[in-house]
């Protein structure tokens, strides 16, 4: 991964990128451009480890398998990374990415969207303001029209708080999907997830019960060639005692339940 420092760096200034960084998944697909700040205290600000363990997921066989020709809405994406690996390495139809309306206007994901689009004259990738919890029901109701097949969740597993209001949105989408004609409910739950501490697969696993889902596929990214590699990098080797999961959800009764490890 290329990282570069921008000499304007000024946290004040959020449409101005304190860095910009190039992922390359090591398969064929271009490289992703994705512009960061470093500034602390919002969570939008830049990449979280889970996105990029998912991007190497989406360069794997098996997640090309799982992306190709799928219509994604992601769920506070932040800085996009997840979501448009899914377009750009996955092979992903259609990818929309939401998240709530400060990170778009002072975030890097409407530049990032940019970016991606203008290198590569994407044009099924685009933004939406979508607020979890209870509230947003106008980004629900468009969230809910888009029929997706698949909904990311990328790190935002992370605390109580966050599974609570993501798992309620979860089911308010797909729960409503289940009445459109396009997707016929069978709508999907992608998660990639950090275990963090001890407990916290438990905590997402009983979350997303209560909202009515029920596991399909549970994958170890640490296992997977690519993500050892980066748990070799400095930056990473934080995670090297801790697992990093994708999971897969579908409303409980729908699909069967598949584990792999890459060992
Ligand atoms: C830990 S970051 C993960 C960002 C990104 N998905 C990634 O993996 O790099 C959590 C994200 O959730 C978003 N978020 C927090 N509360 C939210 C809410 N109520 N509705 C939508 N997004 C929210 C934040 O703005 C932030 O971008």
């Amino acid at each position: 991964m290329k990282s570069v420092e921008c000499s304007n760096a000024n946290v004040e200034e959020w449409e101005n990128p304190d860095f910009i960084r190039i992922y390359d998944f090591g398969d064929s697909s271009p490289p992703i451009t994705i512009r960061q700040n470093k500034c602390e205290g919002d969570t939008f600000t830049h990449v979280w480890p889970g996105a990029v363990f998912f991007g190497h997921y989406m360069a794997s066989k098996e997640g090309k398998a799982l992306a190709r020709g799928k219509t994604i809405l992601e769920l506070g994406a932040g800085v996009g990374l997840a979501g448009i690996s899914c377009l750009v390495v996955g092979g992903a139809a259609k990818v929309t990415l939401s998240e709530v309306p400060s990170a778009l206007s002072r975030g890097q994901l409407v530049p990032n969207v940019a970016i991606a689009r203008g290198n590569r004259r994407i044009h099924d990738l685009q933004t939406m303001s979508l607020t979890m919890g209870e509230h947003d029901t106008i980004g629900h109701a468009k969230a809910r029209d888009l029929n997706v097949d698949v909904v990311l969740c990328s790190d935002i597993f992370f605390c109580k708080f966050m599974q609570n209001i993501t798992s309620k949105t979860l089911r308010r989408l797909i729960s409503w999907n289940a009445e459109s004609s396009s997707s016929q409910g069978r709508t999907v739950v992608w998660i990639s997830h950090v275990d963090r501490y001890p407990g916290s697969v438990a905590e997402v696993d009983s979350a997303l019960s209560s909202a009515g889902f029920s596991r399909t596929r549970k994958v170890d990214l640490s296992s997977l060639e690519r993500c050892r590699a980066l748990l070799t990098q400095p930056e990473y080797d934080y995670l090297l005692d801790v697992k990093i999961w994708f999971f897969e959800y579908a409303r409980t009764g729908e699909g069967k339940a598949v584990e792999v490890s890459f060992e």
